[in-house]
């Protein structure tokens, strides 16, 4: 169907699974197990309500916010997802473009199937982009992937703490990835030899480090020279303990997320880790929340600004979404993405109109009703 059909991101994914490659909709659509963390994901947005309120001249609405430090033109961020040439063959460039175009930050994947040269060089004057970075064991290639970032003038490196070793996603797994596979992780960027026998998943993931702990990132601080420009942030945190200790290491904020429900099944939404990550932070070292020295950050099943809001109301800087984008280049190429962000605009300038919030400061933790989410 053409574009001017899409009415909202769901449509994306309906459209996708019927024209992308079976192995491209395996990979990015599977999720760990049995899938519940996946299917809960977009699922607990549903148990929270707004409590809007009237009267406030909402003639003009300002959605625009900043991501540590940096201007966008919404509370979201297109958030890593790997092997972008299994959907398109123009891959990440075709959020890079679109990122460009309305002003929303990129998180580059360490796994992307361009090169993060590529991928820099296609960004606009200016355009900010983030590094998601798996840990290799080897860790000569993480400095080096680190301190090229930084050269490059990468803005915030996301380390994901999710993922000591990949989750079973068996839609994925039983799709073999082949040698030659043109979406195959760039030359430059591979880190280290491949198992093709079990899914792309598998294929591209040996080389991460499950002996990561929290006495390593004094390392990760030690190889960047300037700390304000470029950020650490955890991905993947799933507890207030963990968010806690995050905050004491310095670290300058977390993504509360599951990675899309496709590592550890049975993981909480992100959404409503927030919530207990607020309270518990709040009470244990004074904080309120949005912060600007501690930013939190939620990804998993977010669709609508509805749910977007709702994250910012409770806290949230700004939320992820990851697999809405793909579907939509892999439909539609970067017009898919396009118009996936010109959607979520529209959204967001209407449901801001409704809640009665003319900027996102306005929306406040009063705005909704999270009372049917139990927290730890
Ligand atoms: C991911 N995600 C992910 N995360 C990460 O830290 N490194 C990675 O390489 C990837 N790769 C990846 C591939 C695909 C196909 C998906 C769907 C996801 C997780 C991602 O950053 C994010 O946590 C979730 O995608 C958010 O959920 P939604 O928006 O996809 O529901």
């Amino acid at each position: 169907p053409p574009l001017s059909e899409i009415l909202n991101l769901h449509d994306f994914e309906a459209i996708a699974r019927r024209v992308m490659p079976e192995k491209a909709w395996a990979y990015y659509s599977s999720a760990a197990d049995d899938e519940i963390t996946l299917r809960e994901n977009h699922a607990a947005y549903h148990r929270i309500w707004f409590r809007p309120r009237i009267l406030r001249d909402v003639t003009h609405v300002d959605f625009s916010t900043s991501i540590l430090g940096h201007r966008t033109s919404m509370p979201i961020y297109i958030t890593a997802t790997a092997l972008g040439k299994l959907g398109h063959p123009d891959g990440e460039l075709n959020l890079t473009r679109a990122a460009a175009k309305h002003n929303i930050i990129q998180m580059i994947p360490t796994l992307a199937s361009c090169a993060f040269d590529e991928i820099v060089d296609n960004a606009q004057p200016g355009q900010v982009q983030f590094l998601q970075l798996y840990v290799n064991k080897d860790r000569a290639i993480t400095k080096r992937l680190v301190q090229h970032a930084e050269l490059r003038g990468i803005k915030g490196l996301f380390i994901t703490v999710d993922a000591p070793q990949l989750g079973r996603r068996e839609k994925d797994m039983r799709m073999k990835f082949e040698a030659e596979d043109p979406a195959e992780v760039s030359k430059n960027d591979k880190q280290g030899e491949v198992d093709r026998s079990q899914g792309a998943a598998r294929a591209i993931s040996s080389f991460i480090d499950p002996g990561l702990q929290w006495s390593d990132l004094k390392w990760f601080k030690s190889i960047t020279k300037n700390l304000i420009a470029v950020p650490l942030i955890l991905k993947g945190v799933q507890c207030w303990e963990d968010a806690l200790e995050a905050y004491d290491q310095g670290m300058a904020g977390v993504v509360l997320s599951n990675h899309g429900g496709r590592q550890l099944d049975f993981a909480k939404s992100g959404v409503e880790i927030l919530i207990e990550v607020v309270e518990k932070l709040g009470e244990k070292r004074g904080l309120s929340f949005p912060n600007e020295k501690f930013q939190l950050f939620v990804d998993g099943g977010v669709r609508r600004a509805t749910d977007v809001l709702k994250a910012v109301a409770l806290g949230a800087t700004a939320v992820g979404i990851g697999r809405p984008f793909l579907y939509a280049f892999s439909s539609y190429g970067q017009e898919g993405v396009d118009a996936a962000l010109t959607i979520l605009h529209d959204e967001f300038e209407m449901n801001m109109r409704l809640i009665g919030a003319r900027t996102i400061k306005e929306v406040v933790r009063g705005m909704v009703d999270a009372s049917n989410i139990h927290t730890h």
